[in-house]
């Protein structure tokens, strides 16, 4: 408990060296710059520390027995995911191959033994320094994120919409055979593609009745004013196109800027037809929602009306269509609009 109190206060480093004089020279030097100290003298007492403190930086030596540093660094960086873990690898003086190595397991830096302190140290503060604005960054990513499932809320109609577009655009960038990234990005997508309509009034969005050309117009810039509200962070810089171009439609007739065919990116492709997929099946202030079946016969129908992708609108429909065969069951997407 104590420990734990200690690590909320200052750094933590984990050091892992299965020599007990090496490690506690190491141990004095770090302890002496204000950081907490967290040692293990074997990979798999490491990894129980990493679990259970979540240490905010480790030092690792590159010779050990059983799990040696390469390892050791392979599993830290997996069980971190995507939270950014910096590690510094102590290696031999000039050791080219164990360098090269550690940057193949995703080791941060390296120092070499017999090693500066004041070199150690540098190394330490710029690492923690990035991890701090990774985690910042994760942080305000969460608050977009947190805003979008919160700007629907306030719509009975829309409750819920973002987050099963976001969950439904992934399950169909997997049945598309897309990157595990592909499949994230379109996740984040799906639940950030209409944050744009954060500033419009409710009474048009709840309107029962179809829209005035004025109202339609302000609507039509959602797209926009979404890429813009994503557009200062990073971490989101791939899927703006998605947001900007998710109303386009294959024919060019889309909006907000009418391009058409494959001009539109491939995420905006996905979007719009899971998007309307989900509106469909969705109650409307002005419609009833239709059944799961209905709403796949008729996007059928409309295959080749140029809304939608026709190639990828037939993957949908198959993907929709299909039970339990790996990817996807229809009892799952079934699940996903009985909440
Ligand atoms: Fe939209």
């Amino acid at each position: 408990m104590l420990q734990q109190d200690l690590l909320q206060e200052r750094p933590s480093v984990l050091i892992v060296d299965d020599i007990p004089s090496n490690l506690e020279l190491i141990e004095v030097i770090v302890q002496s710059e204000g950081f907490t100290v967290l040692k293990a003298y074997h990979g798999h007492k490491a990894i129980e520390i990493f679990e259970e403190l979540k240490p905010d930086i480790a030092i690792i030596d590159v010779m050990m027995p059983d799990m040696d540093g390469f390892q050791l660094c392979n599993t830290l960086k997996e069980l971190a995911g995507k939270r950014y873990f910096p590690i510094i690898m102590l290696t031999a003086l000039n050791d080219k191959e164990s360098k090269i190595k550690g940057i193949e397991c995703g080791a941060d830096d390296f120092i070499s033994k017999p090693f500066e302190p004041r070199e150690l140290i540098a190394k330490m503060r710029s690492l923690i320094k990035l991890k701090e604005l990774h985690d910042e960054l994760e942080h305000s990513e969460n608050i977009i994120l947190t805003l979008a499932v919160a700007l629907e809320a306030r719509d009975p109609y829309t409750r819920g919409h973002s987050t099963r577009v976001g969950d439904l655009s992934r399950e169909f960038a997997a049945f598309l055979g897309l990157s595990v990234k592909d499949q994230e990005m379109l996740k984040k997508a799906g639940i950030l593609h209409d944050i744009g309509k954060i500033g419009m009034s409710e009474a048009i969005l709840r309107k029962p009745a179809p829209l005035t050309d004025e109202e339609f117009n302000l609507i039509k810039k959602h797209p926009i004013i979404g890429e813009q509200i994503c557009s200062p962070l990073h971490s989101l810089r791939d899927i703006l196109p998605a947001i900007r171009h998710h109303h386009e439609r294959w024919d060019g007739r889309g909006f907000p800027d009418g391009i058409g065919g494959k001009n539109i990116p491939l995420y905006a492709r996905i979007l719009s037809i899971v998007d309307a997929f989900d509106a469909m099946l969705s109650e409307r202030p002005y419609r009833q929602g239709r059944t799961y079946f209905e709403v796949l016969s008729s996007m059928r129908r409309e295959q080749h009306n140029g809304q939608w992708d026709p190639e990828l609108l037939s993957y949908f429909i198959e993907m929709a269509s299909v039970m339990d065969e790996g990817f996807f069951s229809l009892e799952s997407l079934k699940n996903i609009y009985q909440e």
